[in-house]
């Protein structure tokens, strides 16, 4: 299937699970819809996707979790965006969460969208039943656990702690080492190696992927901070100039443009090195999208 055809799988996936038919409470389901089905460029959910089907599993066991992926970054971007974060006034094409729904509701949408992923894992693993189904059921559980571990404190919600620590501050490079891995490298992580769980991938392939994830994190990051600086809110969605205007701690702000350029690609063939051994034409996809990051207007 095509990479085109992939992600229209997602968006239609991801707009089925936000069709909700609650009462009074459909304000915050809109809210959640407003942010999930802007339009993202659907990384983590393609890498999940491919990775997966590259080592064996099927479509309907790797989608659940690849939209579940999807709704905790897209409610990590909507609190990092609040004032109470970055303060950011644009996000994927559209004003941010909170300019249109209230900084209360936004903080609710981004909730909501966090349990509602644990909801959807929870009940794909409660469809499995039978002996094939207790095996299933294990590399879910597996992959859960660990989807948990990279979005929660000692992951995600860790990096951007230290995020928000650092503004403003100088910090050692172990600090700023620690800020890019966890607040990004963290979900690229949990994509690939989700993935390889998924099809109960074996412990040498799933160290693979975690360096994978690792490299291609970094990569993506340094990226994002290189377009804060040349990107333009029209090709970004987002508004550029945003993290010298908030005295982020970045790799550029420690290191300059030029040496974020320069590691960026070398954490791309870092990336592509642990990602050689994924076979076939969808490993040849998780090879492609990860080589493409680094040249990204978006
Ligand atoms: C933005 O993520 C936040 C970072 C980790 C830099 P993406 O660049 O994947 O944002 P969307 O999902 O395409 O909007
Ligand atoms: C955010 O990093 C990473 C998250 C976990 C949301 P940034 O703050 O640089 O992301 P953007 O530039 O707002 O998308
Ligand atoms: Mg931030
Ligand atoms: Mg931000
Ligand atoms: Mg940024």
């Amino acid at each position: 299937m095509s990479q085109k055809s992939d992600k229209e799988r997602i968006e239609q996936e991801l707009a089925r699970y936000m069709e909700n038919s609650d009462s009074y409470n459909a304000r915050v389901w809109e809210a959640m819809a407003y942010s999930l089905l802007a339009g993202g460029k659907r990384v983590r959910p393609l890498l999940l996707l491919w990775t997966g089907r590259s080592l064996g599993a099927e479509e309907a066991e790797l989608l659940p979790f690849a939209c579940a992926l999807e709704m905790i970054h897209t409610y990590s971007l909507i609190h990092d965006d609040l004032p109470a974060m970055d303060d950011d006034d644009y996000r994927r094409g559209r004003l941010t969460n909170h300019k249109v729904f209230g900084e209360g509701m936004a903080v609710l949408a981004g909730d909501g969208l966090l349990n509602y992923a644990f909801e959807v894992m929870g009940n794909a693993m409660l469809q499995e039943s039978g002996a094939a189904g207790s095996e299933a059921l294990g590399r879910k559980a597996q992959a859960m656990a660990y989807l948990a571990r990279c979005a929660g404190p000692s992951g995600m919600i860790g990096g951007q702690a230290v995020d928000l620590l650092s503004e403003g501050k100088s910090v050692e490079p172990e600090v700023l080492e620690y800020i890019e891995f966890n607040k990004t490298s963290r979900l690229l992580s949990a994509a690939l190696v989700g993935g390889a769980m998924l099809a109960g991938a074996d412990e040498a392939v799933i160290g693979q992927m975690q360096a994978a994830g690792g490299a291609t994190g970094k990569a993506f990051q340094i990226w994002d901070d290189v377009l804060d600086v040349e990107g333009s809110l029209a090709e970004m969605g987002k508004q550029p100039q945003h993290d010298s205007a908030h005295q982020k701690t970045t790799f550029i702000s420690v290191y300059g443009l030029g040496k974020a350029k320069e590691e960026a690609r070398k954490q791309t063939e870092l990336a592509l090195e642990s990602l050689k051994g994924l076979p076939g034409v969808y490993g040849d996809q998780v090879r492609e999208l990860v080589s493409s990051l680094v040249h990204r207007r978006n």
